[in-house]
């Protein structure tokens, strides 16, 4: 019996700076020729979408690894994963079975962020997949932080050339306490880890404003008031309308991000509907 072809991949950019559709793809059936035209997408577009998808944890990390080795999910607020044989699979819901939540974030907003920054060495990517999704609600924001930067005024770039931002690493992207950390710290013990304010991309060799997170953020060697008046201007470029793409979910939507050049945030959404997600971070090296 002949074998059939593998379908074309179509790449279809988004009518923004960032983000593409790739369709002919089943994410069960991916040979090497097909991952080769979605890495080559991804580091063009930063953000991808691959549209009705029907797959499982086993067959999310398997696409997921292929983009390199898998992070462990980040510290939950309980200090427990909420799928203890897969330790590399993220439950982000807001459903919650016999009082107990079956996943993290809630249903409420999840700010502008870069997933894990506050770790050495963050992931390059994430992948999350809609498996219940309450349709027209929990948008999710991508932000071209390379854009962001290259809007910056020449003296500002120049001013952030060689500044170091420590990102904090007690509270998610909801506001919520990880399990482990302390309700406040003072600036200068605030737990989190020290990366450039510009980045450059080890693919693509392209420079971002690498921003991390706004709360309890802290530029290196700067006054408290200094440092906050650097970043309330350079927060400022980021998010910007023009520089953004809007996901808007359906159910089988396979998302995919660089971490590297991107922020991404979430609206909040009904806590009377359900979305259940599940995400795989890639490990990536250290920012420089
Ligand atoms: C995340 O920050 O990774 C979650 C985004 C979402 O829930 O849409």
């Amino acid at each position: 019996m002949a074998t059939l072809a593998p379908s074309p991949i179509h790449v279809r950019p988004f009518d923004a700076p960032l983000g593409a559709d790739i369709e002919g793809v089943d994410l069960q059936r991916l040979d090497d020729a097909g991952f080769a035209a979605i890495k080559q997408a991804w580091l063009a577009r930063k953000v991808l979408r691959l549209r009705g998808q029907d797959i499982d944890d086993d067959a999310l990390a398997d696409f997921s690894r292929r983009f390199g080795n898998l992070d462990r999910s980040p510290i939950s607020t309980t200090g427990k994963l909420y799928q203890p044989t897969r330790p590399e699979v993220l439950v982000i819901s807001n459903i919650i079975v016999d009082g107990v939540a079956i996943g993290g974030l809630g249903n409420g907003e999840s700010i502008w962020h870069t997933d894990m920054s506050y770790n050495p060495v963050p992931p390059d990517a994430s992948v999350l997949y809609g498996i219940e999704v309450p349709e027209g609600h929990g948008d999710t924001w991508f932000c071209d932080m390379e854009a962001a930067l290259a809007a910056l005024p020449e003296a500002l770039r120049q001013r952030i050339a060689t500044l170091s931002c420590l990102h904090d690493s007690t509270r998610n992207s909801a506001g919520e306490l990880r399990a482990g950390f302390k309700e406040s710290y003072a600036p200068e013990d605030q737990p989190g880890a020290v990366h450039p304010l510009i980045r450059t991309h080890p693919e693509t060799g392209r420079k971002s404003l690498f921003l991390g997170r706004r709360r309890n953020a802290h530029v290196v060697g700067l006054p408290l008031a200094e440092s906050q008046a650097l970043l309330d201007e350079l927060w400022s470029y980021a998010g910007r309308p023009e520089f953004t793409w809007v996901q808007k979910w359906r159910q089988g939507d396979v998302v995919i991000w660089d971490n590297r050049c991107v922020m991404h945030r979430r609206d909040e959404f009904d806590q009377g509907l359900r979305r259940l997600m599940h995400r795989t971070q890639i490990q990536g090296s250290k920012p420089f």
